[in-house]
């Protein structure tokens, strides 16, 4: 019991001064990148989320230093457990990157892969931030959102994720402005070069080779807070051609119609 006892008092203390790097979606693309990186640096724990047990047990083998938590975040209770997890450590940066998409037409969509999207992508994420926000508030952790270049600037046949990735730009900047103090960090990101597009039905994409992008995203990660874009620079500048492109197409639109 004394011994039990011990033990219980002995990990909440050595969790509470450990430092720790969170990072989901650690099996594949990003997140395994960025896994990799902070693995380097014996200064942090690595706490790592996996989808199942197989994804745990690679990830085990890849870092046998890390904390594995199996947490399939298109289910509730999956999701929720590994916030509670999160509460009681000291999370130096909690790294959201755990993602899914689906390319195609939305009526050929399946309801089940539109829950699975909206699950994974943005209630999971909302209801982890909301669940540790004050645990988040008192060690100042930075939240790192992957958002998408489909968020702002809808592409077609990507209906479902353009939602998934707009309602949380949108969430996470009220979110800031009502707790200032908590430190979030919503990264727009171009296509990068990751399984994603093949798993999505897209196929292989022209995009930044992703040992470009995670230098940008580190350096994000530790000196940046709230929106960061990091798009190719073609993309920048249609970007800010935007505006300019949409008076064209009404005008078309309005020649078109009289
Ligand atoms: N690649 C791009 O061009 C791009 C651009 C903008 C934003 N992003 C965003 O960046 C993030 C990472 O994407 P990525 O390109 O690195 O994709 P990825 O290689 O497909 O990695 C996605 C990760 O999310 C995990 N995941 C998917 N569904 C899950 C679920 N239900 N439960 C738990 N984990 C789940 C995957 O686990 P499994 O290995 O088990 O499948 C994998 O570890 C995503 O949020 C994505 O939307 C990517």
């Amino acid at each position: 019991m004394l011994l039990c006892l011990y033990l219980k008092i002995y990990f909440l203390f050595t969790a509470m001064i450990q430092k720790y790097i969170c990072i989901t979606g650690a099996s594949s693309g990003i997140g395994q990148a960025l896994a990799e990186h902070y693995s380097q640096k014996p200064e942090y724990t690595l706490l790592l989320s996996a989808r199942n047990q197989e994804s745990a047990d690679i990830l085990a083998s890849k870092f046998p230093n890390a904390e594995i938590y199996i947490a399939d975040f298109s289910q509730k209770d999956s999701w929720t457990h590994f916030a509670q997890n999160l509460m009681w450590k000291n999370i130096l940066s909690c790294i959201l990157a755990a993602g899914t998409g689906k390319y195609g037409a939305f009526g050929d969509m399946k309801t089940s892969e539109i829950s699975e999207q909206m699950q994974v992508n943005t209630t999971s994420p909302l209801e982890i931030v909301h669940s540790c926000r004050e645990a988040f508030q008192k060690n100042n952790t930075k939240i790192v959102y992957l958002s998408s270049v489909v968020a702002d600037m809808p592409l077609k046949n990507m209906s479902v994720y353009w939602a998934s990735k707009w309602a949380m730009n949108y969430a996470l900047g009220r979110i800031s402005e009502q707790y200032p103090a908590l430190s979030i960090l919503n990264l727009h990101l171009g296509a990068v070069q990751t399984p994603m597009h093949i798993t999505s039905g897209m196929g292989e994409m022209k995009g930044r080779k992703l040992e470009d992008v995670i230098p940008k995203i580190i350096f994000a990660i530790e000196h940046k807070q709230g929106n960061r874009w990091i798009y190719p620079d073609w993309f920048l500048a249609s970007y800010a051609m935007w505006p300019i492109l949409k008076i064209i197409f009404s005008l078309k639109q309005l020649w078109k119609k009289y």
